[in-house]
């Protein structure tokens, strides 16, 4: 079993263009969490919210996959073993760029949700307040992100992963947010070798047993590579 466990954060996204949370004028320095990304803020201020995540969504369509999405599609491809893909993005690129089964464990802006029925469906490129459910008729659309203080999706899934990892790799992300952030020990558990890639260590950098400095679009390229010229 040498299966390849991989979690993605949005640093992998930031050279197609999308910006990240918590680097210098990140989304977290352009909007307060608690008005954006909770449930009590889209309670309160629900066209702010719609707003957020409207342009967030109309940007990732634009958006297109770089080649660090493309060399984690080639490691699918060509590895002899499951190669898993969890990500904390709501960006489709590693779809885009040719992955297969992605886990989306903060939810997807392409995905709606109603918060009365949990009916789920494609969302419009621009979501609007009060729009309908397809199935229940309430004014209850919501964008299908998992915001703070709720719970993320497909965990049981992911620590299934996670307990089978040979190799465990987080990629571009900064290792503050739970429990993405613990995963990294849950596959040490497992006998995992482990890797973070980032531009700069992240604050979990020393759980890793490797740390790779640079752009994902050259580190990781170059990474899936090797592993597969190894094989
Ligand atoms: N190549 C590699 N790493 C990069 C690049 C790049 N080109 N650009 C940025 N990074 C790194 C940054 O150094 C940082 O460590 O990506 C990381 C991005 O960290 P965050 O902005 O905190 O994003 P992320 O870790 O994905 O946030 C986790 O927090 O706000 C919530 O739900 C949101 O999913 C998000 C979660």
């Amino acid at each position: 079993m040498e299966k390849i466990v991989i979690l993605t954060g949005a640093g992998i996204s930031a050279e197609s263009g999308l910006g990240t949370f918590r680097d210098e004028g990140g989304l977290w320095a352009q909007h307060r969490i608690e008005d954006v990304a909770t449930p009590e803020g889209f309670a309160r201020d629900p066209a702010l919210v719609h707003g957020f995540y409207n342009a967030r969504r109309v940007q990732a369509a634009k958006a297109q996959p770089n080649a660090a999405h493309e060399a984690l599609a080639r490691l699918q491809q060509d590895w002899p073993d499951e190669v898993a893909i969890i990500t904390q993005n709501v960006d489709s690129l590693h779809e885009a760029g040719g992955s297969r089964n992605v886990i989306h464990m903060h939810g997807t802006l392409a995905g709606a949700l109603c918060a009365a029925c949990e009916h789920r469906w494609l969302s419009p490129p621009e979501m609007a307040v009060g729009e309908s459910c397809p199935a229940c008729a309430a004014p209850a659309a919501r964008p299908d992100v998992v915001w703070f203080g709720e719970m993320p999706y497909h965990m049981d899934a992911i620590y299934d992963h996670l307990a089978e990892a040979w190799i465990f790799a987080a990629i571009g992300t900064s290792g503050q947010v739970y429990p993405a952030a613990a995963f990294v020990h849950e596959a040490s558990l497992s006998g995992a070798r482990t890797v973070e890639f980032n531009l700069t260590p992240s604050d979990g950098a020393s759980s890793f047993d490797e740390v790779i400095l640079g752009p994902a679009t050259d580190t990781v390229p170059r990474w899936v590579d090797k592993l597969l010229s190894q094989r």
